[in-house]
This record gives structure tokens, sequence and C-alpha cells, in this order.
């Protein structure tokens, strides 16, 4: 690890190289005088490790009464030495000279093939400060701390019984979050298990949703799609344009769901909203196809009739709840999550509402497919990932959370036993996309943490029981979760946390106090993106965290020590929910035993990856949380490393890459496949041709190389 990284080893090469006289002396051998300067200059604390010619000529001078006979004669004649006759340089050995080029090529090598190779082996995901002066015993806590960006921690405490008693509450609190390897490993296993009953019945915990995605379009299609996206705060709507040529183009538009349509009384209302969505866009971005089409249905009295196919737009509808589907463009809803709660549509087909409403609206669009989100950042993923191998997880760790992955057919027994034949499932392939739903993962809570503030959020969400593992991972639950903890603490008499104990340390008001209307008191009115800004605060002070209580929270001047606690807090809760993250992600790797076979599916990039590429296994990702949250990768790759079955080996394999938007993108892919198998399916070779050989590895090969790079977004 010494030679060319080393700092004070560079420092003395560069020395020697630019006195070249020195090269004329004739023992001890180049290497050893290296050494012998080395050494002394490391160990003489006058000398920097890094010398200016200023400090080296002061040194030098220092030195010379020490230094060999040889080495005074040369320091007292620099003039020599300064105008050397040409015989002088002639005067090198060829040893030396020899020695010197193996060294310098040495060097060079080192530099060009070695470090770019050996780079990845010494590469730690996580760089914890050097000096960490962790004040606790338990290592979960005394990594968040060290984890902390530049700021010396437990600094912002001061020594007075308040202070180490708010200290020692915040301390406790954020220990009740820590999810230990071995519970990781608990998680892990039974995870597994509720993804194998889900592939064989209906009505498991998880609901290993079987997607019917297996078609390949061929890249020559005309004509425009659309795809939509419903699944959080915003619907989306966009068009991809294909040009026949295997290029297409993409516009969207974005607008906010109204809070009062995401609990509607019917679910009329809210889908009679998202087709005047659509319709506007269609005016704005497709008006002359818009009002041709209007113009041509006007003259036939008809909306589809003596409209050629080409005309209509074949929708994707990323519809991101659990649906239980029946068919590329079929599926029930079988319960709504992420705050919307409207009754009558669980149990409906959610293609067929949409299409109801667009129909109201004489709009020239035909939903072709339904698609969950994280199928489509697994499309999208695959699209983009770098190498040949191809995408096994499309996982979202946003406002909520789930992830779909490549299953063996096979596996997926269910699929026989709810009477789905081979007019429904196109087998050529031998593989489906599987949306597993994870959020309700382990509902029974069997293996899952349950501190006070998971419980009482549960009791007081509008789904009690249901969607345990999101209520401990996403978006959503994440700020209301430290908001119960943070109440929790305030009402606790013992704990002065924003109590004015330590006012002098307030640079804005003078006195700690929190309002009557602080969202701290409200349900759901801290958001999670606080425990980024927090937990990513290397302010002096932690002046961000204590500005945002301020401004955006109703904490009128809280405290340096105030913010330490919320922050340790804060962190907790961030880390327990990439831990279990890593939980799932785990598990589908082990099951579908990707580490020992993950060159299954394949893509046709060719990029350079730091492992060999055949041994990669690709994930994608999207989501605030994975996006924004600092250190969340970071915090699954250390609990990844902890999996037996994965281990640090299996850890480096696994590749993880944002999948951004990949929603959309991935709807309006699969709204393309649709079509085809529609097409496909209505001319008389139709089921053989649509699928082809290969596997989903194919599929996706096919597939993705047809549709070729020219991806443009206009937003
Ligand atoms: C839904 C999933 C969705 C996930 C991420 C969950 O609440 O049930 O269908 O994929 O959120 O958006």
């Amino acid at each position: 690890m010494c030679g060319p990284k080393d700092p004070k080893a560079r420092g003395t090469k560069l020395e020697a190289a630019s006195h070249p006289a020195r090269l004329l002396l004739p023992s001890p051998p180049l290497s050893v005088t290296l050494a012998t300067r080395h050494h002394r200059s490391a160990s003489d604390p006058t000398v920097p490790s890094r010398p200016t010619s200023l400090s080296r000529a002061a040194a030098r001078r220092g030195r010379e009464d020490e230094e060999l006979p040889f080495l005074q004669a040369l320091h007292a004649k620099p003039a020599r030495f300064l105008f050397p006759s040409l015989k002088a340089y002639e005067l090198p050995s060829s040893t030396t000279l020899l020695t010197t080029a193996l060294l310098l090529f040495l060097l060079f090598a080192s530099q060009l093939i070695l470090i770019p190779r050996l780079a990845p082996y010494f590469r730690q995901p996580i760089q914890p400060p050097l000096f960490c002066p962790a004040p606790v015993s338990n290592p979960f806590l005394q990594q968040l701390y060290c984890r902390a960006p530049d700021h010396r921690v437990g600094t912002l405490y001061g020594s007075s019984q308040n202070s180490m008693a708010l200290a020692a509450a915040a301390e406790r609190v954020a220990a009740e979050f820590e999810y230990s390897a071995q519970d990781v490993n608990r998680g892990v296993q039974e995870f597994m298990r509720e993804m194998d009953e889900g592939l064989g019945k209906q009505g498991a915990t998880m609901s290993q949703i079987p997607t019917y995605v297996t078609a390949v379009p061929n890249g020559t299609e005309k004509g425009l799609y659309m795809a939509v996206d419903l699944g959080g705060t915003n619907f989306r709507v966009c068009s991809i344009q294909l040009h026949g040529n295997s290029t297409f183009s993409l516009t969207q538009s974005k607008v906010k769901i109204p809070q009062e349509l995401m609990v509607a009384k019917t679910s009329k209302e809210l889908f009679a909203f998202l087709a005047k969505q659509i319709e506007t866009f269609l005016k704005t971005h497709h008006n002359d196809h818009y009002v041709n089409h209007v113009e041509k249905r006007r003259r036939k009295g008809s909306l589809f009739e003596g409209t050629h196919d080409e005309e209509v737009f074949h929708l994707g509808f990323t519809f991101s709840f659990p649906v239980q589907q029946s068919g590329i463009n079929k599926g029930t809803l079988i319960r709504w999550t992420k705050g919307f709660d409207i009754k009558d549509t669980i149990g409906k087909d959610v293609c067929a509402l949409l299409q109801k409403e667009i129909d109201a609206l004489d709009l020239p669009v035909k939903v072709a497919a339904l698609v969950n989100d994280t199928v489509g950042t697994l499309m999208a993923r695959s699209y983009t990932s770098p190498g040949k191998t191809g995408t096994l997880l499309g996982a979202i760790f946003g406002t909520g959370t789930n992830g779909a992955y490549v299953e063996k057919l096979a596996r997926v027994t269910k699929l026989k036993k709810v009477g789905a034949g081979k007019q429904d499932v196109d087998d050529s392939t031998g593989e489906m996309i599987i949306n597993t739903e994870w959020g309700s993962f382990d509902n029974h809570l069997s293996v899952l943490p349950n501190t006070p503030y998971d419980k009482s959020l549960d009791a007081e969400s509008n789904n009690p029981g249901i969607q345990m593992f999101e209520k401990r991972v996403s978006g959503m639950f994440l700020g209301e979760i430290l908001r119960r903890a943070l109440v929790g603490l305030i009402k606790d008499p013992s704990v002065p946390l924003f109590s004015d104990e330590h006012s002098n340390q307030n640079d804005v008001h003078s006195t700690t106090n929190i309002h009557d209307n602080s969202p701290l008191w409200s349900q759901w009115a801290l958001d999670t993106s606080f425990l980024s800004i927090a937990s990513a605060d290397n302010t002096a002070g932690l002046k961000n965290t204590r500005q945002t209580l301020d401004s955006d929270y109703g904490v009128s001047a809280p405290s340096a020590e105030d913010a330490e606690a919320v922050r340790l807090i804060a962190s907790a809760v961030g880390k327990r929910a990439a831990r279990l993250s890593a939980v799932a992600i785990a598990a589908v790797i082990l099951s579908t035993g990707k580490l020992q076979h993950p060159t299954d599916i394949a893509t046709t990039n060719n990029a350079t990856l730091e492992v060999n590429e055949d041994e990669v296994v690709d994930v994608g990702v999207d989501g605030s949380l994975v996006e924004f949250y600092p250190n969340f990768e970071e915090f699954i790759r250390e609990a990844l490393r902890e999996v037996e079955g994965i281990g640090k080996e299996g850890e480096r394999r696994v590749r993880i890459g944002i999948a951004k938007d990949g929603s959309g993108v991935g709807a309006a892919l699969i709204a393309l496949v649709a079509d085809r198998a529609m097409r496909a399916s209505s001319s008389p070779n139709a089921s053989s041709a649509a699928a082809g050989a290969g596997g989903l590895a194919g599929f996706f090969t096919q597939f993705l190389s047809d549709l070729n790079r020219n991806l443009r977004v206009r937003v």
C-alpha cells in the first residue's frame, strides 16, 4: 500500500528526480538511498511530508551535520552540480540507469494497470470518519454517531444533568430501532417462506401477483402510445411516439391528486379526474390528433367506428396499488394503500373504471396494459443498465415500497389453480415478472420489529394490521414514526427536549417554545424529508436541523442539543428502514438463486464493470427514500453483507442502480408490448410469434434492443 499511493514516498521520489546529480553517487544503491531519506523525513518533525522547495532547503541545512560525508560534500559545492558538464551526466552506471528505469516502469504500470483493478477490492462502500468519539457502547448507536456527517459527536451536549438526561433519553429511543444482523437473517428466512407461499396460493400475506408480461415487440410499430401513472401524491400522463424505426420520444405532464379525491366517496370521482387529465394532456400535446378524432367521431356518430386502430392511443396504466391481475389489461383492486381509501373500488377492475371515464369524454384512448410501478422500474432499469446481465428486481422505496422480479413460471403454481389457461399465459419464455406486493410482508408480525411508535401508528392508520412492512420502511410512514417518538419525549417531564434548557446556545430567538399549532402535534404532519435533512446535517451546531424545526415545525429556537437528539433518532428510524429493505432484496436474490445463475436474464449493453459482469446481480430502484435519504444504499449493503448466503462476496456482486421515472417509461414500453400482443392475437399465427425463444432473457434482449436507445424526454 505504500509506493505511489504514499505521499511521503512520492515526495521523496520527486525530490530525487529533481536533483539528477544525486544519481551520480556510486553507493548506496538508489533504492536504499530513497528508503533512508524517507525514513529521515518521516522521523524528523521539522520536515513536512510533502516538502516545499524552501522548507526542503531549510531542512537540508539543518540536517547537514548529521549527514554522511559525501552528502555534506554535495551540499557544500552546489555550483558544480547545478551546472554539471556533459561528462558528469554520462557517469551513472548502467545498473543505476536500469534500476531507475525499472522503478519508473513499475510506478507507471501500477498507476495504469494495478490500481484501477485493485481499487474495487480496497474500496469500502462506507467510509466512517477516522476518528469517531462515539460515547456509547451499543454498536447500533455507535454507528449512527460515527456515520453522522462531519461533526464531533456528543460535542453539542453540555455536561449539565439536563444535558446528560437528554442525551440518554435520545439514545434510549434510538436503540429501540436497532435491527440486528440476527434480525435481518430471521427476516430473510421468513420473507422467502412468504414468497413461496404467495406463489402457491391466492390470498397469502404476500400477494405474489403474476403480471402476464411476456410478449415481445419488434420495434417496427408506428403511432402514439400513452402511459398514465397513479401511485402516490401525483398523477402523471405521458405519450410515447414510435417512429417505426425503433426510435421513440416521450412527453409527460404531472398533476397533484387533490387530497379529497384520495378518500372520495365513489371511484367515479377519482377516475373521472384522471380521465380529465388525459383529455387536458391530449389537447395540450396532441391537439391535431385529438381534434381530428373528435370531428371524425361527430361525422360517424360513434367513438371507434371508422377510426383506424393506429388513430387510437394504446395506454399503459401504471396503477401502483395491490391488484389481482387476470390479464395484461385486467385487474381488480385488492386494497388501497398510501393514504388512498375509496371503499367502492375494492374488487373492481381498475382498467374498466378508467376506460369508462375515458369513453365518457369520447377520448381516442384504449387502456391496453395494467402495470405496477415496480414492473415499470424493472423494465426501465433492464433497458438502461450497463452490462449484458439483465435486471432481476425492480424495487420502489418511496411513498410506498414494493418489488417486482423475474420468476420461473413453473414456480408460479397458483396460476393453474386459478384456472389460467394457455390462452392467458404465454409459457414459451418459461418466466414471468411477479409483483410481490411486499409491503404486506409479515402482516402477522412474526419477525418484524414493533416499537410503541409502530404500534400506535398502525392502530391509528386507516388500514390497521395491513402493509406492516411498508409501515416500517416507506416514506409515507417514517416521518410519522419519528413524530411519535419525539412527541413521546416532549411529553416526558424528565426529558428536557425543546425545553429551553439550552437557550444560551440558540442563535435564532431566545426562548425555546413549541407552538400550539406545531405540525408535531398532528398525525402525518412530519414529512419524511425532514429525516434526510437531520441525518445529513453537517452545519455548525446542526443549524439546518434547528432552522427547519423552527420554520417548518413550529419549534421556535431549538438548541443545538435538541437538534443532536432529534438527529440521532431520525437516523435510527432511517437506518432501520434501510436494513429492512435489505431483507426484501436479499430474499429475492436468494430465493431465485441468482447469485449462482446471474446470467439467466440478458441485455445487449456491454459497459465496463468493476466486477466480472457475468457475476452481477442487477437491481433497479426508484423512490424518494433511496434517492435522497443519506446512506440508504450503504445501509442496505451493510445488511446484505450480514446475510448468510450473500456475505461480503455476494454483496459486491449486487449492483443497485436508480431507474429514474421507471414507472412512466416502463408503462409506456409495456403498452407497446400489449398493443403488439393484441395485434398478434388477432392474426392467425399469433401466439407462437408473440414470445420468441430464449426465456425472459430473450424477451428482454429482443424487446430492449428492438426499441433502440433513442429516448428523448420533454417535460
Ligand atoms: C403498493 C404497491 C406499489 C408500492 C410503491 C404500495 O403501497 O401496494 O403496489 O408498488 O406502494 O409505489
